[in-house]
């Protein structure tokens, strides 16, 4: 399979019946089914087996199943990662990662399992190249309300304050080839206000949005998808390209610019994602 997209990514409280069942149907390309923080302290261990059922049943699809378990640190952490082992998830993700001896300590407990760290915490962000080094790692999800709350920022228009952590954990994604989803965007019946984050996010390099709200979802799709007019110009310059190659030139023009090998693969790439999201619905 191509490179699966991660477009969406919705969290779903795991103590959630009506929300877990409702998630089966719903065009998204992640699920974070969640034990940490959309779960109050009195319901994490029936929350615990109340996923450990829907998961059994099954039904999610293709979407990425990943479950994200409370911290080490607490007093459900070990056994949510046991509980998880069992699941066999497409992923685990970790909570507050501040450095790789927090994703050593797991690995013993989930074999096999491709570890998701949240990067959340000013100590993650500043070793965030080594955690993306780690070979058990797969992916990066934004966790921005925490780390506003220890930097203590406060949310500017355009997250001017936050543009360090979410470029910092871009470069070292990219730079390991694991997958970055941004952080949510809480004001969940705020669609235009959605739209603009989702735009940024994709513009920085994100591969998807980390979502809370069934209402999030078409929208992130869109903004994380290519748009039909990025899928046109892509096939015209491959076309193009391979035009000048064929007349012994290394450069195309399109639409008034120069297009180059580099380009050629940003427009291979492109295309591949439009390839995977389609096979992701059965296309
Ligand atoms: N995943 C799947 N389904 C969800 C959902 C989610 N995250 N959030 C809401 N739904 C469902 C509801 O169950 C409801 O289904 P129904 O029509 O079949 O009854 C439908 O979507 C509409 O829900 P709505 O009434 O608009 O929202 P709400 O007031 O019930 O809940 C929130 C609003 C924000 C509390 C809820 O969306 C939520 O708990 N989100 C997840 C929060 C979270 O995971 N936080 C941790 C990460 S930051
Ligand atoms: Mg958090």
């Amino acid at each position: 399979m191509t490179q699966r997209p991660y477009r969406s990514a919705l969290y779903i409280p795991g103590s959630k019946e009506r929300a877990l069942e409702k998630a089966r149907g719903l065009p998204v390309d992640a699920i974070l089914f969640d034990l940490e923080d959309a779960v109050t302290p009195d319901e994490k261990v029936a929350a615990r087996e109340t996923l450990a059922a829907a998961l059994k049943q099954g039904g999610y699809g293709p979407r990425a199943r990943i479950v994200r378990v409370n911290g080490l640190d607490t007093e459900w952490g070990a056994d949510d990662l046991r509980a998880v082992a069992e699941m066999a998830p497409d992923g685990v993700l970790i909570p507050k990662v501040n450095s790789i001896s927090d994703i050593g300590i797991i690995l013993d407990t989930v074999p096999g399992i491709p570890v998701w760290a949240m990067m959340e915490t000013p100590q993650g962000i500043l070793n965030a190249a080594a955690i993306a080094a780690h070979p058990s790692v797969a992916g990066f999800v934004m966790g921005t309300n925490d780390l506003a709350k220890d930097l203590g920022t406060r949310a500017g228009q355009r997250r001017e304050p936050m543009l360090y952590a979410l470029g910092a954990c871009v470069m070292a994604a990219r730079t390991h080839g694991v997958v970055v989803i941004d952080g949510v965007y809480n004001a969940f019946k705020d669609d235009a206000g959605l739209e603009g984050e989702c735009a940024q996010g994709r513009d920085m390099g994100f591969d998807g949005k980390s979502l809370i709200h069934p209402a999030q979802v078409e929208i992130a799709n869109a903004a994380f998808g290519p748009s039909e007019d990025e899928v046109a110009l892509a096939e015209r310059q491959i076309a193009a390209f391979a035009e000048a190659e064929a007349a012994g030139q290394g450069v195309a023009v399109v639409d008034g610019r120069i297009v180059e090998n580099l380009h050629i693969v940003t427009a291979r790439a492109t295309l591949a994602k439009v390839a995977a999201i389609a096979e992701l619905n059965g296309e």
